[in-house]
């Protein structure tokens, strides 16, 4: 039998690396587990990446792919097919939204929603082509998604970037407002961000967005390729919120495991004819069967019910815990802070700042607490909540004070360290960082946790 090591052994040597993976063969999955090739059994939290929302492996949806198999796999959508109509309708039938179009992916989906919407500009404002997005996004890693995408990380590697596309801070309706112009066709944001942190809106945010886009004529379209699919407590992410789009994208958990994606408008811009989008695989009879039964299962059995029942017991779960240790940092609130602070004096800090790097984070999106301590009089220890986009506002304190050295801290990965040298050092090349997991003389003292990092 061919061994952990040797599957990984293989996979160096013929797959191109650009996934760093956990270190267990995955072999088989049923329900909320998923063995290893050693026989070793886990509770799956990934999901397929937020795609698994019946479980692994659910006797509804491997039906559905058995029977279609051994039927017909693939036609092509130059002929009718019915498991491609009966999903088409039961997404219809519970959604808001008019007409369907499937895809292989979400990033996919996305892609076909910024086409329809660059098609409804061109008819109905004046050619206006142009998207706004938002920053700490995520819509995929297509050339044109990643310029959608509002995450320097993503775009940095690939200039030049697609055209048409402006990110401006999230839940900033003012910034939303500046960045339209008369080019522009469309807004499309996630109705939460996940990949960017599981940001949640705050009240209002996106029904100014829908107000927004009706006084101006622009699409709003919910990238719901994560938030769909029962996993926020409903069907869609929009009914939480109440506030409906006129075009959706959808994908992970529709196939419940199989690739498939679906971007859906209403009528009112139900523009695009034959000959302007196209998919070889797209609304294959294998993936709709699937997305068909996972679908209707889905709804039959008030799935998103109980993932809203669980979310509530697991938020009261996270409740307790947070009142039993009041030290635990949740967001910027004096207490919690001032036992931060309290913490680096006890730990042998001469002095402690927290430094609330909202204002200066806020052009970046991002949400975050940040403290330090200043130890031996000259140099900072960041703590693990530190990320290379908060030096920007730890650097006017450091020069304020005349510093010369910033820390990283022991905590972070070799990776997170490199970035953090190289945000600091473009803000400012002539301070020194100090980044523990790079010292050589630092990183034979912890010999197994350097190998981790
Ligand atoms: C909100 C959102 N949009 C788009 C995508 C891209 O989907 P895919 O990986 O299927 O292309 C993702 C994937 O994580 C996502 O979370």
């Amino acid at each position: 039998m061919t061994s952990a090591a040797e599957w990984k052994e293989k996979e160096s040597q013929y797959y191109i690396h650009t996934f760093n993976r956990q270190p267990m063969v995955i072999e088989r999955g049923e329900g909320v587990r998923v063995w290893d090739t050693e026989g070793k059994e886990y509770l799956d939290f990934t999901a397929g990446l937020a795609v698994n929302n019946l479980g692994h492996c659910h006797p509804a949806v491997t039906e559905a792919i058995q029977q279609q198999a051994a039927t017909l796999m693939q036609t092509s959508n130059l002929f009718y097919t019915i498991p491609q109509l009966e999903l088409a309708e039961a997404l219809v039938e519970n959604s808001c939204m008019d007409k369907v179009f499937f895809s292989n992916s979400g990033v996919e989906a996305n892609e076909g929603a910024v086409k329809l919407a660059r098609k409804y500009g061109r008819l109905h404002r004046n050619g206006a082509q142009d998207i706004i997005t938002v920053l700490n996004s995520f819509h995929g890693r297509t050339l044109g998604m990643i310029a959608a995408t509002g995450q320097p990380a993503y775009q940095q590697a690939w200039l030049p970037l697609a055209e048409g596309y402006t990110n401006v801070p999230y839940e900033d309706l003012d910034a939303i407002r500046e960045a339209t112009t008369d080019q522009t066709c469309a807004i499309m944001v996630e109705v939460l961000q996940g990949e960017g942190g599981v940001n949640v809106p705050t009240e209002g945010y996106l029904k100014g967005l829908r107000e927004w886009c009706d006084e101006n004529n622009i699409l709003l379209i919910f990238d719901e390729v994560q938030t769909g699919m029962g996993r926020l407590g409903s069907l869609w992410g929009y009914e939480r919120f109440d506030v409906e789009p006129d075009v959706m994208t959808s994908a992970k958990g529709l196939g419940n495991g199989v690739p498939i994606g679906a971007f859906m408008c209403k009528d009112s811009c139900d523009v695009l004819e034959p000959g302007d989008h196209g998919s070889t695989f797209g609304g294959n009879v294998l993936t709709t069967a699937a997305g068909n039964a996972t679908v209707r299962y889905m709804v039959e059995n008030d799935i998103p019910g109980h993932a809203r029942k669980m979310g509530e017991y697991l938020e009261s779960k996270l409740e307790e815990m947070r009142a039993a240790r009041p030290d635990v940092v949740k967001g910027p609130d004096e207490e919690s802070l001032d036992a931060v602070k309290e913490r680096m004096l006890g730990s042998g800090a001469e002095s402690a700042q927290i430094v609330q790097g909202q204002d200066a984070l806020a052009e970046a999106g991002l949400k975050v607490v940040q403290s330090q301590a200043r130890y031996e009089g000259g140099y900072w220890n960041t703590t693990g909540i530190a990320r290379p986009i908060t030096v920007s506002a730890m650097l006017p304190e450091i020069e304020a004070q005349d510093i010369g050295v910033l820390f990283h801290g022991a905590t972070g990965r070799g990776n997170d360290q490199v970035r953090f040298q190289l945000a600091a050092n473009t803000l400012q090349p002539s301070l020194h960082v100090y980044a523990p997991w790079r010292d050589p003389e630092f990183v034979q003292q912890f010999p197994r946790q350097a190998a981790d990092a």
